[in-house]
């Protein structure tokens, strides 16, 4: 229990733990906080035992609730316990063939059909280790499993792919965590392990193999953070640790939507599909973040499906008598799914009669239960106050139903959603390459600590992210900092423009089919000429940017509307650094929460 405290930063909804005692597996579970389990156990506690694993969740399928929370059980006689990390893309299709067979599901999670699979695995080799081989083949997508059986007392088996697993080798006590902070208070002695590695652990050790049966090797570590370091795996804040997170936010939101032929398959939308055929308006309401991640889709979604697309501040838009009626679609975006302003925008809405549907990062929050459907972002709990992996798991989803859209309705770029959902695989480790290569960005950051104002200039898509990296600057650092339509200097900000004022300018690649590179080029060189420091982002071999940047970060070359998802990670890098560099609290900025629950 106190390894699941530890480890509750990482997923909240619901918590549980099975343990073997005697000849049968024993389980509790509840929903909520972990509080809830602590309390239940101590009205009725489970036996002693030597052997337990324990989960606190994070939902991604199904809500949280007692019945969904894990360990699952497998098999008829329930001797079998698992617990799970991650998503299984092709659980539908899995649950579906021992569903075939007569199994019967409990719950509605994917976790529960992996228990199924195990036991059945089990059933037939007698030996937890090989039934978890022999499973782990069939199963696509993030996972970390461990699993418990009452037929093996002192053994605990785990398997990971894509999901972290580390284990814990204390004396005469062995363990197994996704983080070390699960066992950081027993053992500082760690193996680090590989992908597609199975681990057996027992009082003696572990012994690891990797799927193939190969024997594997885990790489012993000593444990030098303290536990609160250990949370944020061994980052300085969660903000850090959260922005470098956005590789697997951006994968995990794209795991499980498409199908074998790269089609898009959207089945938890639940919304009939002639009606969204009929859809003729796009609205996204959200706030602060949320909504920039709304105004960037826009550009794509307009571009695929040519439905006009308007984004609109959630507490502007239900003040302002929208013209919103059966044929609009309302996209309401939001990670805590409890901001009230959307919240009350998306009950307006559907007094309107329009169809609402929540682009949410929390299961089971108020926003997704007042909308028509839900589709759920992956990126994990986001527990700093400001957001970055959320932004572009936002994005990410906002894409996955703009193509979706595009396929539905037959338009130009159905054929084509599939090309764009390659690239868009193809973006996480786009994002890792940007992160790997920040260092000059901390060293400016650092350099800027006592400036007093920056300004943030994008154009086209890159206007969203000039307001987002001004927002990050604001909220954190707590300095003055405006974005801008880089096309809106003439008409204006040019006159804020003086000697060594800091301007970041979001580039496009000048491959854009818009042809804006030149025009933003143009508005660098003008900034330049009366005093501007200017700092560019731009794609990697753009060297028309070279003659006016005092500073260039580079970016992978991406295409035009994917580009976001990289151009902002410097942004929230230099906020970050520069907060942190002025003594400030990164994760809980003043005056700032994370959730804004009121109007
Ligand atoms: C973003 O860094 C801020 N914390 C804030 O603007 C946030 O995005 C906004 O309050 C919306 O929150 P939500 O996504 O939980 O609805």
């Amino acid at each position: 229990m106190e390894g699941l405290a530890r480890l509750e930063y990482r997923g909240y909804d619901s918590a549980g733990v099975a343990l073997i005692a005697g000849e049968h597996v024993v389980t509790a579970k509840r929903a909520g906080k972990l509080a809830n389990l602590v309390a239940a156990l101590a009205q009725e506690s489970l036996p002693e035992s030597g052997t337990a694993i324990g989960h606190t969740r994070w939902a991604t399928h199904g809500a949280p609730t007692d019945e969904n929370a894990h360990p699952h059980l497998g098999g008829e006689d329930g001797k079998l316990a698992l617990i799970h990390n991650g998503i299984i893309e092709n659980f539908h299709g899995l649950r579906a063939a021992l569903i075939e067979e007569g199994i019967h599901f409990q719950s509605e999670t994917d976790t529960e059909v992996v228990a199924q699979l195990l036991a059945r695995s089990y059933d037939k080799v007698g030996d937890l280790t090989e039934a978890m081989r022999q499973i782990v083949g069939e199963l696509k997508g993030a996972f970390t499993l461990l699993a418990v059986h009452a037929d093996q007392p002192g053994v605990v088996v785990g398997a990971r792919r894509n999901s972290p697993l580390v284990v814990g080798i204390g004396d005469g006590e062995t363990y197994m965590g996704s983080d070390v902070a699960a066992f950081i208070g027993y053992t500082r002695e760690a193996l680090e392990l590989a992908q597609d590695q199975i681990v057996t652990i027992t009082t003696a050790g572990a012994t690891i193999i990797n799927f193939d049966g190969t024997p594997g090797q885990g790489k012993a570590y000593h444990v030098d953070w303290d536990a609160a370091a250990a949370q944020k795996g061994g980052f300085p804040n969660f903000m850090a640790k959260e922005i470098n997170d956005q590789p697997h936010a951006v994968a995990d939101t794209l795991l499980g939507r498409t199908n074998e032929a790269g089609a898009l398959v959207l089945d938890e939308l639940r919304i009939d599909e002639a009606e969204l055929r009929a859809v003729d308006k796009i609205v996204i309401i959200a706030c602060g973040t949320a909504a920039y991640a709304g105004m960037v889709a826009k550009y794509a979604i307009e571009h695929w499906t040519r439905i006009p697309c308007e984004v609109e501040l959630a507490h502007e838009f239900r003040y302002r008598d929208p013209v919103v009626n059966a044929r609009t679609l309302v996209v309401a975006i939001s990670q805590s799914g409890e901001t009230m302003d959307t919240l009350m925008a998306v009950k307006h809405a559907r007094v309107l009669g329009a169809r609402v549907i929540a682009i949410c990062n929390t299961h089971g929050s108020t926003i997704p239960r007042e909308s028509d459907a839900a589709l759920y972002t992956h990126a994990g709990p986001e527990i700093a106050v400001a957001s970055t992996k959320a932004f572009l798991a936002q994005i990410t989803a906002c894409y996955i139903l703009g193509l979706y859209l595009a396929q539905l309705r037959g338009g130009t770029y159905a054929d084509e959603a599939q090309a764009v959902m390659r690239d868009l695989g193809e973006t996480p480790a786009k994002i890792q390459t940007v992160l790997d290569g920040l260092d000059r960005v901390r060293e400016i950051a650092r350099f800027m600590v006592d400036t007093r104002s920056v300004l943030f200039l994008g154009r086209h898509v890159g206007y969203p992210v000039a307001l987002e990296g001004a927002l990050k600057l604001k909220e954190l650092a707590y300095i003055h900092a405006e974005g801008f339509a880089a096309g809106e200097l003439k008409h204006g900000p040019i006159a804020l423009i003086e000697a060594g004022q800091p301007v970041f300018v979001i580039v496009p690649s000048p491959h854009s089919e818009h042809g804006l590179h030149d025009k933003v080029v143009s508005s660098i060189q003008e900034i330049r000429a009366r005093g501007a420091r200017t700092i560019v982002i731009a794609e990697e071999g753009d060297e028309d940017v070279v003659p006016f940047a005092d500073e260039i970060i580079r970016v992978p070359v991406t295409p035009t509307l994917l580009a976001p998802l990289l151009t902002v990670v410097p942004l929230q890098v230099f906020a970050c650094e520069l907060a942190s560099a002025k003594g400030l609290d990164v994760d809980q900025p003043r005056n700032l929460a994370k959730s804004v629950t009121v109007e």
